[in-house]
């Protein structure tokens, strides 16, 4: 019981390390919240600081949702290792050390998905960059590959999985608000490397 609580409060703090405003302030001196979309996500740090920090900062995100399931898959809690890593997206959507404004659930949510069952990782990945490549709007892409870890999990059969995954596509769709508006409107920025 102990032990359930202690992994919940680690994975909320995994969640909660705000990669792109450490990244951004310590190599760049930027506060990547005052550039771009304003997003602390992997995206506007690409946007704004280049391929360098916005992989780092992309590779760091999914990290922290990875090490919160590996993390309770090894201290063998009572709780499902996917609780671990809901945790970790919800620290990264409000981040304890970054005044509760975080990213918009991607990267961390692949990173719980590629500790949990990285088959789905690789195949929702493959629809990221095949509807990224498409449409080059990286928004709709990462709420498409949620949708897509959905009704993965359903074809499988795996009902916690069924369960997470529809909340993390909850959480994407619903911190993509502003850019749903955006695609709307026609507005939303489109990548021009791919
Ligand atoms: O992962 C976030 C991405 O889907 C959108 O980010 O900065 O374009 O709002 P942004």
């Amino acid at each position: 019981m102990v032990i359930d609580g202690i992994i919940i409060v680690i994975a909320y703090l995994l969640g909660s390390i705000p990669s792109g405003l450490i990244i951004g302030k310590a190599f760049y001196g930027v506060d990547i919240r005052e550039h771009g979309s304003g997003n602390l996500g992997g995206t506007n740090t690409f946007r704004t600081l280049g391929v360098k920090a916005g992989m780092a900062v992309t590779i760091a995100d999914i990290l922290k949702g990875t090490a919160a399931v590996l993390l309770s898959i090894l201290l063998e809690p009572g709780i499902h290792p996917l609780i671990a890593g809901i945790f970790a997206v919800i620290g990264h959507m409000y981040p304890i050390f970054a005044g509760f404004k975080g990213g918009k659930a991607v990267a961390t949510s692949g990173g719980v998905l590629l500790g949990y069952a990285a088959p789905m990782f690789i195949i929702i990945i493959l629809v990221f960059f095949a509807c990224l490549y498409i449409t080059k709007y990286v928004s709709l892409s990462s709420m498409l590959a949620a949708l897509v870890s959905v009704i993965y999990a359903c074809v499988i059969r795996d009902l916690p999985l069924i369960i997470v995954t529809s909340l993390l596509a909850f959480f994407v769709i619903y911190r993509h608000r502003a850019n749903i508006r955006r695609i709307v409107n026609k507005t939303e920025p489109k990548i021009k490397w791919l």
